[in-house]
């Protein structure tokens, strides 16, 4: 009999525990992933303070994993065997996380995840790159699609924040579509940001005097706040006239420039098909997208799947934190 184990989340505020749980086979539309890496997200830590979304108890929290087909439900395109990351929560409706879903979660040995949202993962992606952006591209790829973005185009956006999980992601998605991408980080990103794509980086602990002297005259298509604090979307508002896409749910209220995607949700939830099943295997495949920012590997087993929630909510710059099985 194959044993799984979690780290379980049992009550919103506590830490969490390393147990056996129940092996879930796999339905129609769903794989059981084996494991062997999970990256830590923003997500984590806020669902672990509040218990935000969750509606079942004990929950296991993880979104981004990468590993092996353990098994594939009955008409799977996937195979036993099979490389695969993929965004592995449980199905959200109606403002929680769907109550039919248990199994799902990535950390613990054996994950569900729905078929759609899972995809191969090349040969020369190591299982630590693979799970580095899931969430991250979702969201960032749900950010394009509210600006009206997500077709190849010309011209300049912004994105604030470039460093991070999602402003990276949101990065390269721009620029593969064509787009000029100006962006904000701190200096020792710098060279960083550009790498993956950006034309110009402004550093966000200064004055935004370079920024507005950069953008005048320019006709700026679209601003995605992948930061989306109060004074993040204050800043972007002040210096575009525009929508500014914001990733963080309930920030409309600070201004009417201000609008909000929350991947997980509709009308949002079925980009996964285009994301897992067009746009990564492609641009993966082709080497014109990157797993980053880099892992940040630091350990192997669940324990240290609450070590790496502590590191993210004290904050990590341009990297992913990640723990191997
Ligand atoms: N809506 C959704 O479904 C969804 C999904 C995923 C994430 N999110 C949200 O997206 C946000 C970002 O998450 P993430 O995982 O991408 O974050 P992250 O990678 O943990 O962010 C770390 C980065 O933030 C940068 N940073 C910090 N303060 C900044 C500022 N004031 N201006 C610009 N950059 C700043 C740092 O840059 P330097 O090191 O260069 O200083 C660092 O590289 C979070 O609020 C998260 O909750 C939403």
């Amino acid at each position: 009999m194959v044993i799984n184990r979690a780290a379980i989340l049992k009550a919103a505020g506590e830490r969490l525990v390393v147990e056996d749980t129940s092996y879930v086979k796999p339905g129609a539309g769903q794989v059981l992933i084996k494991v062997q890496a999970a990256a830590i997200n923003v997500a984590d830590h806020i669902l672990q303070d509040t218990g935000l979304f969750i509606r079942n108890w004990p929950y296991t929290l993880g979104s981004d994993v990468a590993g092996t087909i353990e098994e594939a439900g009955p008409g799977s395109s996937f195979q036993p065997g099979d490389r695969v990351y993929a965004h592995c929560n449980q199905k959200f409706s109606q403002g929680g996380f769907d109550e039919s879903c248990a199994g799902f979660g990535g950390f613990q040995f054996y994950t569900l995840s729905l078929e759609d949202h899972t995809a191969k993962l090349p040969n020369a992606i190591g299982f630590e790159q693979g799970c580095v952006f899931p969430l991250s591209v979702t969201t960032a790829y749900a950010g394009l699609m509210t600006l009206g973005l997500n077709q190849p185009g010309s011209g300049y956006v912004f994105v604030w924040g470039g460093s991070s999980s999602v402003g990276t992601n949101a990065i390269q998605l721009f620029k593969n579509l064509g787009y000029t991408v100006i962006t904000t980080a701190s200096p020792r990103n710098f060279g960083y940001c550009r790498e993956i794509g950006a034309s110009e980086v402004f550093d966000y602990n200064g004055d935004d005097q370079p920024i507005i002297g950069f953008l005048k005259g320019k006709n700026l298509l679209g601003t995605l706040d992948a930061m989306s604090k109060e004074d993040t979307l204050k800043r972007c508002m002040k210096l575009v006239d525009g929508t500014v896409c914001s990733v963080a749910p309930g920030t409309e209220k600070i201004g009417p420039q201000v609008k909000t995607i929350y991947q997980a949700q509709d009308p949002h939830f079925n980009i996964q098909q285009k994301v897992y099943g067009e746009v990564l295997p492609k641009a993966l495949g082709n080497g014109t997208f990157k797993p980053k920012p880099d892992p940040l590997v630091i350990g192997n087993g669940l324990e240290y799947a609450q070590e790496g929630i502590d590191m993210c909510k004290k904050g990590v710059s341009a990297r992913k934190v990640v723990f191997i099985l």
